[in-house]
């Protein structure tokens, strides 16, 4: 069915301006003034941005973590993502060592296909380099479309792998054309400090967060920024959480060197005090890296307006209060690490950012979709609204006022992170490809609508995009 959207405002990571909008067979046919179409389905957005779907690069759905599985599996989080705004998601599909990793492919496509109610795409993790899988990569890259890989430089004993890995990671990358995506945290020194706290008696979840000083995040950054450099290739860093990693980032990226960093919601509104909370409410907000001092917040929110950063992932990965975080009740290093995010991502960055000056609106939507598709091969099919690509369309009303809370969000997960949050701003009505998914506040999308996306390989060109191009 042709669907005509309106009288809303557009706003693209570029411009903000009224205009209406035709979709046609799931794409934008039609941008442009009094727009009239007949027989087409009306959607009123007076009083409303539209925005381009908001694609959230970094999610863990349906993933075995810590002795658990996260409780949000790929129906329950993109429904949730959905609500929030969010019409495409990059999942990441863990591998185990000595095994292929299209098996572990296979695994991730089962768990989603049936699912998934907006489109989606896999980052691949590596944890080992061996000729198997340098083997495997370009197979990877052209047949599944997974064009960003994934290591984890913390969690010893269990994704962690070691710098060797990193590199040629990066090499690999940088010849087969891949972003490196890496979890910056010196993983043995934390495996120190963590076993010397439980030696010493010091159990309690915020022991989590002194196990993990920032400088153990900025050391891990700095060294992958420099193998990055050194390597020639890209590297994107993954829930940037305190000003060490955001220095070293910076300082990377004034050498020249193409590096990216991503922060997270619950970094830019929670500080390292919730882990403090009484009866063990501290380990709501575990999340590795950990929440961290408060001043570190106007760092992220800085570096988020001045390009440091640029984009925000959610890092959903949620597990229930009781029953799974549960787990660490006599010893914080049993915390099933994460926390449920996906449903407030876009509505705590307009909120707290668009809404009190801290960002502009335009830099809003590249931080959360604009941005992503370029970085993840996506655009322009996706990440923007343009004549031409997936009509994935938020219609956002920007003077509701409401509050975050476990009892109305979409999420399968007990408790809100952000619960009792004042925020300003909620998408009223999400298309995917043209078809609704959240109508007025009503999910009426269907389990497996959502699509895998075969994603196309890393370019800076795009990445920068023109105009940044040019002054490089
Ligand atoms: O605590 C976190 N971040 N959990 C999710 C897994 C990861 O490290 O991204
Ligand atoms: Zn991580
Ligand atoms: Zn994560």
């Amino acid at each position: 069915m042709i669907k005509l959207i309106k009288n809303g405002i557009i706003v693209t990571a570029s411009d903000t301006f009224q205009a209406d909008i035709l979709v046609e067979n799931g794409k934008i046919s039609t941008i442009g003034s009094s727009l009239s179409a007949p027989g087409a389905e009306i959607i009123d957005a007076a009083g409303c941005f539209v925005f381009p779907g908001g694609i959230d690069p970094h999610t863990h759905l349906d993933m075995p973590f810590g002795g658990t599985v996260t409780k949000d599996d790929f129906e329950t989080g993109t429904i949730a993502a959905a609500f929030g705004g969010t019409t495409t998601i990059i999942d990441f599909c863990l591998t185990n060592k000595g095994e292929p990793l299209k098996n572990s492919i296979q695994t991730w496509h089962a768990k989603s296909k049936q699912k998934a109610v907006i489109d989606y795409g896999f980052h691949l993790m590596i944890g080992e380099i061996n000729e198997h899988v340098l083997g495997e990569l370009p197979q990877v890259i052209e047949e599944e479309g997974i064009t960003s890989f994934k290591v984890f430089m913390a969690y010893k004993n269990v994704f962690q792998a070691d710098d060797e890995t990193l590199f040629r990671t990066l090499l690999a990358a940088k010849e087969l054309g891949a972003l490196v995506m890496v979890h910056a945290e010196n993983g043995d020194v934390i495996d120190y400090l963590t076993k010397k706290a439980i030696a010493e008696g010091n159990r309690d979840p915020i022991y989590h967060a002194l196990t993990r000083p920032p400088v153990v995040e900025g050391e891990a950054t700095g060294r992958a920024a420099q193998l990055a450099g050194l390597a020639n290739s890209q590297l994107y860093v993954v829930h940037v959480s305190c000003a060490d990693a955001v220095e070293r980032i910076a300082e990377a990226r004034s050498k020249g060197f193409d590096i990216w960093g991503e922060t997270c919601p619950q970094y830019l509104v929670l500080d390292q005090s919730y882990l403090e909370k009484p009866n063990f409410e501290g380990a709501k907000y575990v999340w590795s890296p950990p929440l961290r001092e408060k001043w570190n917040q106007d760092v992220l929110w800085n570096a988020l307006k001045n390009g440091q950063l640029q984009t925000l992932g959610s890092d959903q990965c949620s597990f229930d209060f009781k029953g799974q975080k549960d787990l660490g009740r006599n010893d914080f290093t049993k915390i099933p690490n994460g926390g449920p995010t996906i449903e407030d991502r876009i509505s705590i960055l307009f909120s707290e950012g668009v809404k009190k000056g801290r960002i502009t609106l335009n830099q809003f939507v590249d931080i959360t979709s604009t941005r992503v598709a370029k970085l993840f091969g996506l655009f322009p099919k996706k990440g923007t609204i343009a004549i031409g690509t997936d009509a994935d369309i938020v219609i956002f009303d920007p003077n509701v006022v409401r509050t975050i809370s476990a009892e109305s969000h979409h999420m399968a997960v007990d408790y809100n992170a952000f619960e009792g949050m004042k925020v300003y701003g909620e998408p009223v009505s999400v298309l995917s490809k043209g078809e609704f998914v959240i109508r007025n506040k009503q999910f009426v999308g269907t389990p497996g609508s959502g699509q895998y996306l075969k994603r196309a390989k890393y370019s800076l060109h795009t990445a920068l995009g023109q105009t940044e191009m040019q002054s490089i």
